[in-house]
């Protein structure tokens, strides 16, 4: 099976089968059995949180569960309004379309969402100038699902037109470890339980994450043993892959050295910090720093990111001192 279709086979299709946002999926299948039983498209969904946490999956899951065709697009790949009024007039009845990084759909593009998901309508402009005149065109009911990682970029009117606004959280190792059995069973790959937890200790909250570092312990383990993951595999496996025991990689490391070592322990600004190693600051704020601020690594302040005794401790680093 090519990767692509693997990677989409290995995601739940069902809410039966989703592990973990036990809250998220408990509410979700109360709309969508409330939405079925009347009939109506469900309302629209806005789902928000750190990458890697299934925002995809859970569209897919809610189409399939509403017995709905699903189109997927995202925000920077809609560049102008015909390409959203193409797509929302090829919509079927009570379809879902799902707007991956909806906070990067451009502006203009947002104004022909607003009643497209008010009232299922598209207005459009015939001619220019004085004799410009609007026509407004009925589309089918659909469900808009939404996803971003920063729910705080949506401007005010885009985030007020979702009647569910649902925040994905960080798994817990336990989920993890479930969903990477789970995984290694898709993939007929023999794991023991205690090599689970371990890749789950490992994965920073994350099944993209979890599922990824379970196929480089599977690789590991057919070369250097017999296929079977056992713990020592898992944890050599991981020690050569450069992932912690809290699943902090080289750059999780690299940000943390450069604040203590090189800025005192900050306070540090988010761009000063991506300059001292190299990264992009979007990539820090949206991959590497909310991990590190869930854990008590990093802490967030009006001038700047500071670092914290935890995680000073954790590189055997003493603490800096500041003289301010
Ligand atoms: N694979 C990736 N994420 C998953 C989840 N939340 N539940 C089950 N399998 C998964």
């Amino acid at each position: 099976m090519e990767d692509q279709t693997m990677e989409f086979s290995l995601r739940p299709r069902y809410l039966a089968e989703y592990i973990g946002q036990k809250q998220a999926k408990e509410n979700l299948k109360i709309y969508i059995e409330a939405a079925k039983m009347r009939n109506e498209a469900l309302d629209h969904v806005l789902l928000y949180g750190p990458p890697g946490l299934g925002k995809t999956t859970l569209s897919n899951i809610i189409a399939n569960e509403l017995g709905v065709n699903l189109r997927t697009t995202s925000g920077p790949a809609i560049e102008r309004p015909g390409d959203l009024a193409a797509i929302l007039t090829n919509l079927q009845e009570n379809d879902v379309l799902f707007i991956d990084e909806i906070h990067r759909l451009h502006r203009t593009v947002e104004e022909v969402l607003y009643p497209a998901m008010e009232d299922y309508a598209l207005d459009i402009i015939i001619g220019k100038g004085p004799s410009a005149r609007s026509v407004r065109l009925d589309l089918p009911p659909f469900t808009l699902v939404g996803a971003t990682t920063r729910a705080g970029l949506l401007s005010a009117p885009l985030r007020d037109r979702f009647g569910v606004v649902s925040r994905l959280e960080y798994y817990t190792v336990d989920e993890l470890a479930y969903i990477v059995s789970r995984t290694a069973d898709i993939l007929q790959v023999q794991i023991v339980g205690e090599a689970s937890h371990e890749i789950g200790m490992r994965s920073r909250g994350t099944p993209r994450i979890a599922n990824r570092l379970l196929k480089r312990v599977r690789d590991f383990a057919q070369v250097k043993g017999d296929g079977v993951i056992t713990v020592d595999i898992a944890r050599a496996a991981l020690v050569s892959i450069q992932v912690d025991p809290l699943g902090l990689d080289e750059i999780d490391h690299k940000m943390l050295r450069a604040i203590i070592l090189s800025f005192q322990g900050g306070p540090v600004g988010l761009d000063t910090i991506a300059a001292s190693i190299g990264e992009e600051s979007q990539t820090i704020e949206d991959v590497y720093e909310p991990y590190l601020l869930q854990i008590g690594f990093l802490q967030r302040t009006p001038r700047g990111r500071m670092i914290t005794a935890a995680a000073c401790k954790h590189l055997g680093l003493p603490m800096p001192s500041r003289s301010s």
